[in-house]
């Protein structure tokens, strides 16, 4: 399908204020999957529906599709990088894999249009599916991600963000496609507080107050910003983040949902490298000594016409074959046999 025919899903929508993030399994049995299948056409008259209430309140819903579930409800062809999420790490620090075969990602300016919107969507498929994850996120302050630090300063300008985000002729039958990752992480606010100020921002790798990056000559190789910046060919590999607190005071629960989108997994999983097992090996992000990652998932991003088209595919007996494609490093690559994600080294000098 020509890109200039497809209309992408919410991916490159502007920032919110509130978001709810629902990782679901779907249920055993064909008469589930048909429920989902059907779905797929209505959603988006269902973000209509809703989000004609509030026309200022930017209401929108990206769905995602995991690896296992693409086959079963849809079988082949199949997008060219969705695999399971590949667990990495080393000693304590784990990116783990949770279930996960639908993943919403629901945006508003108001927490009241998320919460219609998801109880519509339940609606309609809450019995072909099991809710395994469920979290209601904020916009804290200004931009502040739960750790004090603004979130997201470098994300792709809105001019390049399809160009980071988009699937294009690399995938054609998944063209206006993305994949994205989700993880869960809790925080031990006590001693990430028990930091001092300058402390934390060499860990961030910006300065707290006013978010400029910290001058190169004291920014350490094993900052978050040093780790997460990948270089290919010179050229900076972005990828879309839009990173969501989220918490229970009550409880002790404070939390930070990373969401992030790409048109390969391979630069986000490269980034999950260098943060968990580091760069090099055992320069690893410190901010994993405050924070654990308690879920983790991969999804496929079908485009908005696809999303609609695919109630009507019907996976075949052969479908089973392509299930669990294994985690070959050729589903990683472009047909140039690149990543994508650069020389893996540090950028401008940092490392
Ligand atoms: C505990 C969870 C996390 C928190 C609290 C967090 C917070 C932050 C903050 C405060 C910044 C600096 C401002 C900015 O440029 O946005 C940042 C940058 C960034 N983070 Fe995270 N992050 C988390 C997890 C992740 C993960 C899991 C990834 C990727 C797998 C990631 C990728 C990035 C990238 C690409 C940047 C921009 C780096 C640059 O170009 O300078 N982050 N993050």
């Amino acid at each position: 399908m020509p890109e200039n025919l497809t209309e992408q899903q919410a991916v490159c929508s502007p920032i919110t204020r509130s978001a709810i993030f629902i990782v679901a399994t779907l249920k055993p049995g064909g008469k589930h999957a048909e429920t989902v299948r059907a779905w797929c056409a209505d959603v988006a008259a269902l973000v209509r529906a809703v989000g004609k209430r509030v026309p200022a309140g930017n209401l929108s819903c990206v769905c995602g599709f995991g690896s296992d579930a693409w086959d079963r409800l849809f079988g082949r062809p199949r997008p060219a990088s969705l695999h399971t999420f590949r667990e990495v790490g080393a000693g304590t620090r784990r990116a783990v894999a949770t279930p996960g075969d639908l993943l919403l990602h629901i945006r508003a300016d108001q927490m009241d249009l998320c919460f219609e919107l998801a109880a519509q969507i339940m609606i309609r498929i809450g019995d072909a599916v099991s809710v395994v994850d469920e979290v209601h996120g904020f916009r804290y302050f200004d931009m502040r991600s739960m750790v004090g630090f603004v979130d997201g300063t470098e994300n792709p300008a809105a001019g390049e963000v399809a160009r980071f985000t988009i699937i294009g002729d690399e995938d054609p039958a998944f063209a206006g496609g993305s994949y994205v990752v989700i993880q869960k992480y809790l925080h031990d606010m006590a001693g990430w507080n028990d930091l001092s100020v300058e402390a934390q921002e060499r860990i961030i790798g910006r300065k707290k107050l006013s978010d400029i990056e910290l001058d190169a000559a004291v920014k350490p190789s094993s900052s978050h910003s040093s780790l997460t910046t990948l270089v290919e060919n010179g050229e900076e590999v972005k990828i879309l983040r839009d990173n969501m607190p989220f918490g229970q005071p009550g409880k002790g629960e404070f939390g930070t949902f990373f969401i992030g989108y790409a048109r390969s997994p391979a630069p986000i999983e490269q980034m999950l490298e260098n943060m968990f097992v580091g760069r090099p090996p055992g320069n690893y992000d410190r901010l994993l000594d405050f924070s654990r990652a308690v879920t983790g998932g991969l999804f496929f991003i079908p485009s908005a016409t696809l999303l609609e088209a695919l109630a009507d595919r019907q996976p075949d007996s052969t479908d089973a074959d392509v299930r669990n494609p294994g985690s070959t490093s050729s589903d990683m690559r472009y047909q140039d046999g690149s990543l994508k994600i650069g020389s893996l080294k540090g950028t401008s000098g940092y490392d």
